[in-house]
């Protein structure tokens, strides 16, 4: 129904505004509990066996829900009801910032992708943790994505974690640095290694302190050198961090089916979706080689079909997660994905 029904409609308004609407739908269908045994009883079969123990958590199944998709934990609990096994909210900065002017979201519908440049609007870590607090999250893994506020200087950016890091611990499962996204200018330059030792280092410290740490993991960008990589396995060793999410978006804009001029046209951002299946594939393959897969990794990047998310599993990735994959294959992605991961053939 999603394909031939709901995607022409949404993909015939503006990328930003059918996001708003796939959201307030959603959230009204998950409100009426018919619906949500419909949503139950499709993935229900797909659930045995997919069990995950990953860095002390226990995850129902190995699919989640990218960052960026529920910001702001809009549909929060009721995620649970869509199938994954965990979802991560964000990114979340300390204060609230309305993110870079609109338009700032486009399709590419050639190439089974999309641009983004939100540059992380959201409503706060405050809001974010009343929000929290009222959920029931079930069996649902909630991860936590942090980063920080525009307006925050590179050198004053360590506060900024902090504060969502201690603000939101008693209330998330895992929690995830993010210093990849391309469209907070100078983020990604927290990615160098000593920058990026002080910030994990920081945080760990924290993390350690308290009674029971939480798991914490850095998010990458695909468009790392071999040997910014080796610098980043080296400093994800040193602070002891549970695993690497990879990959965020990227900024290559090679190899695209998409006309050059309406490309050009839409801008900076991050590219996500098909363009970066095979890059984000090779970049967390080579970090499990690299760590003799000793560091837990999330394939993310690309996850297009389920094939690919079983590929990202035998690439070496304990979990996977989707966005732009669930924007164009719609809800019904989540069941085809954990029917292909339950049933090998
Ligand atoms: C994202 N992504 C993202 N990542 C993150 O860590 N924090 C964020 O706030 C966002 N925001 C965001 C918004 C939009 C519109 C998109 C398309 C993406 C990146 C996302 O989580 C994922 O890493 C990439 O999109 C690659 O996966 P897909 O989309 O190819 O499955």
């Amino acid at each position: 129904m999603y394909k031939s029904l709901l995607r022409p409609i949404f993909f015939s308004l503006d990328a930003e505004k059918a996001h708003h609407l796939t959201f307030s739908l959603l959230k009204f269908s998950l409100s009426l509990p018919l619906v949500r045994d419909l949503f139950r009883i499709n993935t229900e079969l797909s659930l045995k066996s997919l069990e995950v123990k990953e860095f002390g958590l226990t995850f129902k199944n190995p699919l989640g829900l990218a960052a960026g998709f529920d910001k702001d934990a809009y549909i929060g609990d009721k995620w649970k009801y869509m199938g994954f096994g965990f979802v991560e909210f964000g990114t979340v900065t300390p204060r609230p910032q309305i993110g870079n002017p609109k338009p700032r979201l486009f399709r590419l519908r050639r190439d089974r992708a999309v641009i983004n440049r939100m540059g992380f609007n959201n409503a706060g870590a405050d809001a974010m943790l009343k929000k929290l607090k009222r959920m029931k999250k079930g069996d649902m893994v909630i991860g936590m994505n942090i980063g920080k506020n525009k307006d925050t200087p590179n050198e004053k950016a360590v506060d900024d974690y902090v504060y969502c890091f201690e603000l939101l611990f008693d209330y998330v499962d895992y929690f995830v640095v993010n210093v990849s996204s391309p469209n907070t200018p100078g983020l990604r330059s927290l990615q160098e290694k000593e920058p990026l030792t002080q910030l994990l280092l920081t945080l760990q410290d924290l993390n350690k302190k308290k009674e029971q740490p939480k798991p914490l993991l850095l998010k990458i960008a695909p468009d790392l050198t071999e040997s910014q990589l080796d610098d980043i396995v080296e400093v994800a060793e040193k602070a002891q961090l549970s695993g690497l999410i990879a990959t965020n978006t990227t900024i290559s804009r090679e190899d695209l089916d998409t006309p050059k001029a309406d490309v050009e046209a839409m801008g900076a951002g991050g590219l996500s979706g098909l363009p970066l299946t095979h890059t984000s594939w090779e970049i967390m393959n080579y970090i499990h080689k690299k760590t003799d897969g000793k560091l837990p990794l999330i394939g993310v990047g690309g996850i297009m079909e389920p094939l690919d998310a079983k590929m990202r599993m035998q690439g070496g990735a304990s979990l996977v997660q989707v966005y732009s994959g669930y924007v164009y294959e719609g809800p019904g992605f989540v069941k085809r994905i954990l029917k292909a991961l339950a049933f090998p053939k």
